[in-house]
């Protein structure tokens, strides 16, 4: 078969110019996926409910030379997720890479599902699972604006691990993994990629309860690469998913977890 007349596409690696939001970007494993998008070359809008934390990262790369600038979202508000739309699309006109990345995680009070209060349970959900909706939505036009959008929700290990003491994080996580896919398929014809990245137990620079110290014994020794996992573990799958060295790969579950066991 021969590809005459088709356009070669490109697999630049470098996100060098990319205008990427980020949400969550101020702290734990989004301040790394910003840090690196910039160091990369990319322009990391930073979107954090957190102003405090979210301009302390823009600064942090303003510092180092890199393209960064923070914008206040609550990505559970649609309001506050059209607020973000009008500015990106303002300043630049376009999107071309969405990770999203905002959730209610390192806060979660760890306990059987029959305790989780409803309220918090409607507050987790419109954050985690309605918010990539959200934002997504508020961003297409400037998503269908560049020529190779990419977007990268991210999920989290636990769903397949079906771990206890959380249900609504892991039922919203599950539901950004088929959101994703679903996306993918509305979204094909525009050119634009969706893919899903869930990464194992992570260890930030944020203190937080959702792993006891057994827990985390057991999960090390259930992944083939028994050591922790730092946020910077998380940036190469997501820089890839962003970047056209991944053009053709879609509706995609990249799984960031040492070779976590499953089952
Ligand atoms: N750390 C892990 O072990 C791990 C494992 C699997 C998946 N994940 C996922 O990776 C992502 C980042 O994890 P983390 O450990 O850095 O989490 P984190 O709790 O440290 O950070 C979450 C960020 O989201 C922001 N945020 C919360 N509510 C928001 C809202 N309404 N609007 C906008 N921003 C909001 C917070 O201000 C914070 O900056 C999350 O989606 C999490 O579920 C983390």
């Amino acid at each position: 078969m021969s590809d005459a007349g088709s356009p070669r596409p490109s697999a630049a690696r470098s996100l060098a110019d990319r205008v990427v939001v980020i949400t969550g970007g101020g702290q734990g494993i989004g301040r790394a996926y910003a840090r690196e998008i910039a160091a990369d070359g990319g322009i990391a809008v930073i979107a954090d409910v957190n102003e405090t934390t979210g301009r302390s990262v823009e600064q942090e790369i303003l510092a180092a030379g890199g393209e960064a600038v923070f914008h206040p979202l609550d990505v559970s508000d649609a309001g506050s997720c059209q607020a973000l739309g009008r500015f990106v699309s303002q300043r630049y006109g376009r999107v071309d890479g969405l990770v999203n990345n905002a959730a209610v995680f390192s806060t979660i009070t760890m306990r059987p599902f029959w305790e989780i209060p409803v309220e918090e349970w409607d507050r987790l959900m419109a954050i985690n699972l309605r918010g990539p909706w959200l934002l997504t939505t508020a961003l297409l036009n400037s998503l269908r604006a560049s020529p190779a959008a990419s977007i990268v929700n991210i999920s989290s290990d636990a769903v397949w691990l079906g771990r206890g003491g959380y249900l609504h994080y892991v039922a919203s996580k599950g539901g950004v993994a088929a959101l994703s896919f679903a996306m993918s398929h509305e979204l094909g014809a525009d050119g634009i990629r969706v893919n899903t990245v869930a990464p194992g137990p992570t260890y930030t620079e944020v203190e937080r309860a959702t792993v006891s110290p057994a827990q985390k014994t057991a999960m090390l020794e259930r992944q083939s690469l028994h050591r922790e996992a730092h946020p910077e573990d998380m940036v190469g799958a997501v820089l890839f998913l962003l970047s056209d060295a991944s053009g053709f790969i879609t509706g995609q579950t990249l799984h960031v977890n040492g070779g976590m066991l499953h089952a």
